[in-house]
């Protein structure tokens, strides 16, 4: 039961203070926690694109988790896994970035195109990580997934493509030539001609275009200001094909604050003007350090996706938990120079990074199978996300296959869905809707870190309106322990309603190829009626709840 002292304490970490109004609310004696939607202050629309997708030519991810190959035994659809595109056509995916990651900036797009038979094989930029038996397409680009064929796979699901540009090896010209090759009309220019020879003749109308990926490392190691610079050069100018195109820049790796101040100041040096060049400033983080503050080394501070116990459990979720006040950071530096805030964010990667060792493909470089733990994390970052709608435009979950924080993962002809996955399948119903303010208050939930005292917070969430119906989707991170909370809608009653719940009764429940539904989403019809209802949310769990409104 929460104490007194334990519901203070929580309500101030999270920055909240109301505790009066929940007095004159008169809230149930005997409920955990509280959840107060104020149905009257939209905070902003929920970008569809937030519950994007990433796919990076890197070892499994394209040759075999997507393209399987036209004569390919896999059940396929114009040489993609079929499966994955029926899979993805399920939730909604509004935006898939290709094809890095470090990879983009070693990648020439022109040898992805023409006939399948012409393109060259080249070195992929993961080779050096690759063991000496990977399968050849892992080591050597066989070129056979280009331009067309992402293009293809976008269609077949409904998303939009995101392509990131080479800004490290490759001149502006090449830029130029692939926003040409992709979105001139058809019989306008050489490079449509060529399109049109391959089966696609119009255009692909590619809005979203990466200008270099981590810039600051695999990207060419600039300086901000020298990022700066070939920034501006490279989208000075840019043919536009009636589509106007919105270019993201490399942005900071997680609370590097110097890189989006340095990035910004040299920018506008050319006047404020420069600004409006850019869309989306990228931010990447992973959540990999799980020594407790022991080591900041890359590869001793990884936990492992499989064997952990509750207490990397909690640090995983803290890993995670950085990323809003990531994005309050970074949106209050980049107000120094863009006080209007013409530039949004955009979280490109993100998710939880694993040592090696649990995967599902024995060699598949830096795939993990992810468990009950990674939904909790996913869905409690997708709701971070829904916190700040006027800040953050677009994410791109890293990876979509066979790699990092998979929603699938594929091997020849098998196929799952992971407990993330699934909470993708969930979160799509948040899409397009009107985020609305919604304050969590729950007792923390205390842990032994080393031997001192730990603690982190007991439920939070977000909330969004679509017409008359409410999404409430909300996280219980306590690995033991049940949460019995009261939800006000405050300004309508709850009608009736229905709730969706990923949990399971080992926190690291994990989907395989021969046991596909270990975890997996459980809807229940709840008896909600009125302003003030109750829901048990299990331990361990993500729940979506979806409230008919009055
Ligand atoms: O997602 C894997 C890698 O992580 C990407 O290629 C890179 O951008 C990041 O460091």
């Amino acid at each position: 039961m929460i104490s007194r002292r334990d519901f203070v304490r929580n309500s101030a970490v999270a920055g909240l203070c109301f505790l009066p109004k929940f007095s004159r609310l008169a809230f149930a004696q005997g409920v955990d926690a509280h959840i107060e939607v104020v149905l009257d202050d939209i905070i902003g629309t929920i970008s569809p694109n937030i519950f994007g997708h990433f796919v990076e030519n890197l070892s499994g991810v394209v040759y075999d988790g997507i393209w399987v190959g036209e004569d390919s035994k896999v059940p396929n659809v114009h040489g993609i896994r079929k499966e994955l595109v029926d899979e993805m056509s399920k939730i909604n995916p509004a935006v898939v970035r290709f094809p890095g990651g470090c990879f983009a900036d070693s990648y020439d797009w022109r040898d992805g195109i023409g006939p399948a038979d012409k393109r060259p094989r080249r070195t992929n930029f993961w080779n050096g990580g690759e063991t000496a038996d990977a399968p050849a397409s892992h080591r050597y680009d066989p070129n056979r997934f280009g331009t067309n064929e992402f293009a293809q796979f976008c269609r077949l699901i409904g998303a939009q493509p995101y392509l990131a540009a080479n800004l490290r090896s490759l001149p502006a010209e090449a830029f130029y030539r692939w926003v040409e090759y992709c979105n001139s009309p058809a019989g306008s220019t050489t490079l449509a001609d060529e399109r049109g020879t391959a089966g696609f003749k119009d255009p692909f109308n590619v809005k979203y275009w990466g200008v270099g990926n981590e810039s600051w490392g695999c990207g060419g190691n600039f300086t901000p200001q020298e990022y700066a610079t070939e920034f501006r050069r490279f989208v000075t100018w840019v043919p536009e094909y009636g589509q106007k195109l919105a270019f993201i820049a490399s942005g900071p790796d997680g609370a590097n604050w110097a890189w989006t101040h340095g990035f910004l100041e040299e920018i506008v040096r050319k006047g404020k003007g420069m600004l409006s060049s850019i869309y989306g400033l990228a931010l990447h983080h992973y959540a990999w350090n799980l020594s407790r503050g022991r080591t900041q080394d890359w590869n001793e501070g990884k936990g492992d996706a499989l064997k952990f116990d509750p207490v990397d459990w909690y640090e995983l979720l803290r890993e995670g938990d950085r990323m809003e006040q990531l994005i309050q950071g970074h949106w209050q530096v980049m107000s120094e120079q863009d006080p209007g805030h013409t530039i949004k964010l955009v979280v490109d990667e993100w998710g939880p990074w694993y040592r090696p060792g649990s995967e599902a493909t024995p060699g598949d470089q830096l795939e993990q199978i992810p468990t009950l733990r990674d939904a909790v994390f996913s869905g409690m970052t997708m709701d971070i996300f829904n916190r700040h709608p006027e800040k953050v435009t677009m994410a791109n979950c890293a990876q979509l296959i066979n790699c990092l924080n998979s929603l699938y993962l594929a091997h020849e002809n098998r196929f799952v869905v992971t407990p993330v996955g699934h909470v993708f399948a969930m979160y799509a119903a948040h899409q397009g809707g009107e985020g609305v303010r919604t304050e969590f208050s729950a007792p923390a939930i205390h842990y032994d870190r080393d031997g001192k005292a730990a603690s982190f917070w007991g439920l939070r969430g977000s909330a969004s309106l679509h017409g008359k119906q409410l999404v409430v989707t909300a996280v219980n991170p306590n690995v033991k322990d049940p949460l019995q909370a009261q939800i006000v809608t405050r300004g309508a009653r709850v009608n009736s309603g229905k709730a969706t719940i990923l949990t399971a009764p080992d926190i690291h429940a994990h989907n395989t190829f021969d046991q596909k539904r270990a975890v997996a989403p459980q809807e229940k019809d709840v008896q909600f009626k009125g302003e003030s209802v109750s829901f048990t949310f299990p331990a361990a769990s993500v729940t979506k709840l979806q409230l008919n409104l009055a």
